[in-house]
């Protein structure tokens, strides 16, 4: 597997110079490509961290796009999605739903940046308090919502109470609908990582309205939008003190704070070591979580999207 990780790392998706629509949005990690009511979307293998992007793994586009299509398919009885089709390993075709301009956040454990702002004594952003003298990694007695704006690029999506959403931002009705749609899905997680030796410690949904519809809309319990541990460590771990094992983005923001950045400032440059071992850490969550071996398709990645796309005759 190593082989083809190294093989991989010039050919990584960074850019993608495609004709299929003139409105385009270019995201942290996804290229959007608008059609009437439909998305065209291009996972690239860009990794952002801290709302940065720093460069690309080798198969994250993949990796990711087939995590996100299996859980899509997964839930879509619990939950309406954007799913339409996938006709390439890291493109879906998607509804184009109105956004809700916030993130729900669900959290089964304290940690990352939940963890950091309640160890500077930050406590109370959500509108509610967490208990006192919690500790890093501690369990929650039942999932909590820590939502978040959604930030322009650049921008750092910000803390946000129930009640400023619902005042400000985003009809009761939905908003609440939204909040019983995050906890199905994370419960369906949770049930489902356990089964797998895993546990899926905390995620961030996006939702949308289509047709009159809510649905959920961007990526589903992918490591780029949730965290996983391994479940058999855990205790043991937690008893020590000692950090998780971690097979999500948590890997790139320890690598980024040990090289001494937070998200201010200019970002390190990744070396191709931090890339292979990302691309590790990917393919073994991969593996783990969806009980198969993960496939890589080898070469140059544009190129491949370019066929299956003029296949459906989806370019200009
Ligand atoms: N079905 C959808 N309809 C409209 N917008 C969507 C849909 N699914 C995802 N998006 C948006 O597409 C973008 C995906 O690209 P991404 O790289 O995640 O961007 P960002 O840097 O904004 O997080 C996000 O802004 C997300 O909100
Ligand atoms: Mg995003």
């Amino acid at each position: 597997m190593i082989e083809s990780i190294k093989s991989q790392l010039d050919n990584t998706l960074e850019k993608i110079d495609l004709k299929i629509s003139d409105d385009h949005y270019s995201g942290k990690v996804r290229e959007n490509f608008y059609l009437d009511d439909k998305i065209v979307m291009i996972t690239s293998d860009r990794v952002s961290a801290f709302d940065h992007i720093l460069g690309t793994i080798p198969f994250k586009g993949q990796i990711l796009n087939e995590i996100a299509c299996f859980w899509f398919n997964k839930t879509k009885d619990i939950v309406p999605n954007h799913f339409i089709s996938s006709p390439d390993e890291q493109v879906l075709i998607t509804k184009k739903a109105k956004t809700l301009p916030v993130e729900v956040i669900v959290r089964q454990y304290i940690t990352g940046s939940l963890w950091r702002e309640y160890k500077q004594g930050i406590n109370g952003q959500y509108g509610f308090m967490l208990p006192e003298n919690l500790k890093e990694n501690q369990e929650f007695d039942k999932p909590i919502l820590t939502p978040s704006t959604k930030a322009e690029y650049g921008l750092h999506d910000e803390p946000i109470s129930r009640e400023k959403i619902v005042n400000s931002l985003v009809d009761e009705k939905i908003y609440s609908k939204a909040e019983k749609y995050a906890l199905q899905l994370f419960d369906a997680g949770q049930k489902w990582a356990n089964k797998m030796g895993l546990i899926l410690v905390d995620t961030k949904y996006e939702f949308g309205v289509y047709d009159d519809e809510l649905i959920v809309i961007d990526e589903i319990h992918t490591p780029d939008s949730s965290r996983y541990w391994v479940k058999d460590e855990y205790i043991d771990r937690y008893n020590k003190g000692i950090g998780q094992k971690m097979l999500d983005k948590e890997n790139i923001r320890k690598w980024l704070i040990e090289k001494g950045f937070q998200g201010e400032g200019i970002p390190p440059k990744l070396t191709d070591d931090i890339r292979i071992l990302l691309s590790e850490k990917y393919m073994e969550l991969y593996k783990k979580l969806l009980g198969e071996d993960f496939v890589p398709s080898v070469g140059n990645v544009q190129s491949r999207i370019e066929r299956n796309l003029s296949k459906i005759e989806l370019l200009k």
